[in-house]
């Protein structure tokens, strides 16, 4: 099959396309023709070697894939809830593997895409939507009329936290790099848009949130979350998800004392092995919206997997508007 494949560690161009042995298909696996790929930041920090884990060189890259089951492995009970069968069309999602023609991943772990949803929009639903809702619907516990700022705003994370954001009753503060991402984001119900490159962060949130926010949602980190934190209102919540700055920010906890703030943390897997109910709960609503057209990811762009390591670069410049998605297969397999 071909694949792009990382053999060292390094920047997006190292990931090179080639002919590659396709994956085995373990106990309890299925194996999926994969016809389009969502690219992450995360990626991007796993062929660097920079992300929480170490995978070992060479891996094929790529952790949100969608497409059509292709093989069952035979103890795979037909009969379980949500079992799968040849022939439908999935999502999935892995540490790594998807940008590839085959992936291959745990029955359970793969859910069928809702019928009149197309697979690329599939593929591009995975890891930023369900981050962006698990913390707004369970770590912020955001309530409607509440006042949300969203760092990153353009990014996926931060689109899909002002998309849900807006979804659950919220006004929602989009803060980002250029006038093109907020233009996005006011398109996906932001009220009202920062351009942190304008200005300094803290004067540009009050003069649009005078009594502060309710709820930071921060996947950026750096040199904005602090001013972010400055601009909430007495008890609220301040939700790290991520540093794409490159920067771990440092919050003097005296600005915690006096505002009464919550600093509160998210991690996909911690969340879901701790709190399982919760995020079957929050997975189920998802989906529905996914299934009704109230929650689509934004595309701001698509390579093919022969551009592989351009897409990566392209994320990890943080040019990405929304998500960036990998066409795989020749012909996309629509609803
Ligand atoms: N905690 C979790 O479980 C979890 C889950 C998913 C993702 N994450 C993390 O959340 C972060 C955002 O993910 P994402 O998918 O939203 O990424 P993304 O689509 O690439 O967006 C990241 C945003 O960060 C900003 N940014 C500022 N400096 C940047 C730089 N030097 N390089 C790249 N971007 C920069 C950009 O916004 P501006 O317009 O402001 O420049 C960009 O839109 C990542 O660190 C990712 O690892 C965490």
């Amino acid at each position: 099959m071909r694949a792009a494949v990382c053999r060292e560690y390094g920047p997006p161009e190292v990931v090179q396309v080639e002919d590659h042995p396709a994956p085995a298909l373990g106990p309890g696996q299925v194996r999926v023709r994969v016809h389009a790929a969502a690219v992450n930041f995360p990626d991007v920090l796993l062929v660097a070697d920079k992300y929480q884990v170490s995978v070992p060189p060479p891996f094929v890259p790529g952790s949100e894939f969608a497409g059509v089951v292709s093989e069952v492995a035979d103890d795979v009970d037909p009969t379980s809830a949500g079992a799968v069968a040849v022939g439908d069309r999935v999502i999935g999602t892995a540490m790594v593997g998807a940008f590839a023609e085959e992936a291959v991943a745990t029955a359970a772990t793969v859910q069928r895409i809702p019928a009149g949803v197309d697979v690329r929009t599939a593929a591009a639903f995975g890891v930023a939507h369900r981050t962006a809702y698990h913390v707004l619907r369970s770590v912020a516990a955001l309530q409607p009329g509440e006042e949300l700022i969203v760092l990153g705003a353009g990014g996926g994370v931060g689109l899909a936290a002002v998309q849900l954001g807006a979804h659950l009753g919220a006004t929602v503060t989009a803060v980002a790099s250029s006038p093109d991402k907020l233009a996005v984001a006011e398109a996906h119900g932001a009220a009202h848009l920062v351009d942190h490159r304008a200005g300094d962060l803290r004067p540009a949130l009050r003069a649009v949130l005078p009594d502060g926010g309710d709820v930071v949602v921060d996947p950026v980190g750096g040199a904005l979350a602090e001013p972010a934190l400055r601009s909430l209102r007495w008890g609220g919540r301040f939700v790290t998800v991520g540093y794409a700055s490159g920067e771990i920010p440092r919050i003097p906890l005296n600005l915690v004392l006096l505002k009464g703030v919550q600093v509160l943390g998210f991690q996909f897997l911690a969340f879901a092995t701790n709190a399982p109910d919760e995020a079957e709960r929050n997975e189920g609503e998802l989906m529905a919206l996914l299934a009704a057209g109230r929650a689509t990811p934004h595309i701001g762009a698509t390579f093919p997997l022969d551009e592989a390591a351009a897409a990566l670069r392209y994320v990890a410049d943080g040019r990405a508007i929304g998500k960036v998605v990998l066409d795989i297969a020749e012909t996309a397999v629509e609803n």
